[in-house]
């Protein structure tokens, strides 16, 4: 699959204006995507849970305008006018242009809001970017109404990849895979797939239960962290291992061998945490509670034999993990144990979702 796919012919109908809303959910990794070749190529495939509560809603109004030089937008996040986040969009744009060649012939509106607690340290550029890509394919399918549902999707994804990796992998659910991976059927560097393998029953409605430990701004942005991988000297061997992880994940996700799957899933969050402590410059970005919060899982893991493990993103934070019909006494054990070690005792119930959608304008 190449990038001439998402070069468009020539457009059928022309809109004057109009509005679309999409929601769009956040992604949890299982396998890690840590590090990047240029243009937003990953250098390992990885595998995601779609979430399904954390989500951003945008708005996109479009009004036409004569072409001119530079893009023409305005953007408003939770109602307010946000002008610190335009270099962001600025860039994306630039980066999807020659996909879209109609961004110049508009003049834009984007309204932005999350439903979750704004500054909890969790990402909300894969759930944004993946929202404002879908924003931009309705109206790419305005001007191109042929367009399959298919290719919709993967032209959403392969955008939302130009704005952040990771968002890639939030426009459908409930498991994606990112990165052209030798055992997995259509998958691409290009853009996120549906998992196409078989999946136990057991991962259904799976919980993550996301505690906020650090609420702050990332002290390493993704992007700083993507780029201390290029000569970083365990680089190589842990891409590999990432390569590996899925393989191995292959026949857990079929037989639903949680053993397996703890093992796989705590690996790549503890491998992603060991990339950046020993990079150069290095990082820890885990603070005293999240290492309390992991001794904790481990302890009860051990004590109850409960399925139950945690993957961290590049922060702080801790995904805890665990089926649903195990819910009941997981959750009274992070209630009763866990939660203190969150800032403010903050948390976030979240399971495996469906993927993006789309709006009416009267929501
Ligand atoms: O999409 P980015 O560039 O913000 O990178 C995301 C990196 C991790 O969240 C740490 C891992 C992942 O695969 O989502």
């Amino acid at each position: 699959m190449s990038v001439e796919e998402f070069l468009p012919q020539e457009y059928s109908e022309s809109v004057k204006n109009g509005s679309f809303k999409w929601q769009s959910p956040s992604n949890i990794a299982l396998v890690k995507y840590w590090g990047k070749k240029p243009k937003q190529i990953p250098a390992n495939p990885s595998v995601s849970f779609t979430l399904d509560h954390c989500k951003t809603l945008t708005r996109l109004d479009f009004q036409k305008k004569n072409s001119g030089e530079d893009f023409e937008f305005e953007v408003f996040f939770e109602g307010r006018k946000k002008d610190d986040f335009k270099p962001k969009i600025n860039t994306f744009f630039k980066r999807i242009e020659s996909y879209c060649p109609f961004l110049k012939d508009y003049s834009f509106k984007i309204y932005s809001e999350n439903t979750f607690p704004h500054s909890s340290g969790i990402a909300s550029s894969a759930s944004g970017m993946s929202a404002l890509a879908l924003c931009m394919m309705s109206l790419e399918k305005e001007l191109n109404p042929e367009m399959s549902e298919g290719f919709f999707n993967r032209k959403a994804s392969f955008l939302a990849r130009l704005g952040s990796g990771s968002a890639c992998r939030s426009i459908k659910g409930e498991m994606v895979v990112w990165g052209e991976h030798e055992n997995i059927k259509g998958s691409s560097d290009l853009y996120g797939i549906v998992y196409p393998d078989e999946v136990h029953e057991i991962f259904r409605n799976y919980q993550d239960t996301i505690l906020l430990v650090d609420k702050g701004k990332k002290e390493v942005s993704s992007s700083v962290g993507h780029d201390l991988m290029h000569g970083h000297p365990f680089a190589d061997v842990r891409f590999k291992q990432a390569e590996t992880n899925l393989t191995n994940l292959k026949p857990v996700f079929a037989e639903g061998n949680l053993e397996e799957f703890i093992k796989i899933v705590e690996n790549e969050a503890l491998s992603l945490h060991a990339m950046m402590m020993s990079s150069m410059p290095y990082f820890i970005l885990m603070k005293p509670n999240t290492l309390k919060i992991i001794n904790k899982i481990w302890d009860f893991r051990r004590e109850t034999s409960l399925p139950v493990c945690f993957t961290l993103d590049a922060g702080a934070n801790v995904h805890v993990l665990y089926p649903e019909k195990n819910k009941n006494e997981i959750f009274e054990f992070i209630k009763n144990e866990l939660v203190a070690c969150c800032e403010n005792g903050q948390y976030i119930c979240d399971q495996l979702g469906s993927g993006a959608k789309q709006l009416s304008m009267e929501n």
